[in-house]
């Protein structure tokens, strides 16, 4: 799973988080990089349907976690771009989220630095030409 991948559109940013969803066993922590727009969330909402739930997957920028039962485990879906101190990072409670039914999407992870669990996926997203890039390596 780890390589580079040219995403034309919205639905192939899904259809890869449907794919990538297949390869996570949990417990996962994965980072999710990329500016503002990148298309991260788009992703997340691949993974959490790849992992079998048909919940409509919100983008939690200002409840900074969202959950999501699966049959695969709980997804938590953190966007820590509004995090304004290590309070905040605290207060989420990270390391009780991290068991072994756990599966951590975390938007923002350079925001949270220093508090968060360390990855078992690095994803990072970039604008390209036409649509956007994706890179997702193994750290
Ligand atoms: N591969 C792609 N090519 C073009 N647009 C995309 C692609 N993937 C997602 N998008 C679009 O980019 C916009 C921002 O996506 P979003 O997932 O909210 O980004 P982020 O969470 O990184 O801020 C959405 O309108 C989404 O449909
Ligand atoms: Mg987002």
């Amino acid at each position: 799973m780890e390589g580079e991948y040219k995403l034309l559109g919205p639905d192939d940013t899904r259809v890869l988080g449907q794919s990538f969803s297949a390869v996570l066993k949990c417990p996962e922590v994965v980072y999710l990089e990329g500016d503002l727009g990148a298309g991260k969330t788009t992703l997340v909402q691949g993974i959490v349907s790849g992992l079998g739930s048909d919940a409509a997957v919100v983008s939690p920028t200002y409840t900074l976690v969202e959950e999501y039962l699966t049959a695969a485990g709980v997804v938590h879906h953190l966007d820590l771009y509004r995090i304004q101190s290590p309070d905040e990072v605290e207060s989420l409670a990270l390391r009780d989220r991290c068991d072994n039914e756990s599966i951590l999407l975390i938007e923002w992870p350079e925001r949270g630095a220093g508090g968060l669990p360390i990855p078992s996926w690095k994803i990072s997203m970039r604008y390209g030409d036409q649509g956007r890039t994706v890179c997702i390596t193994r750290p």
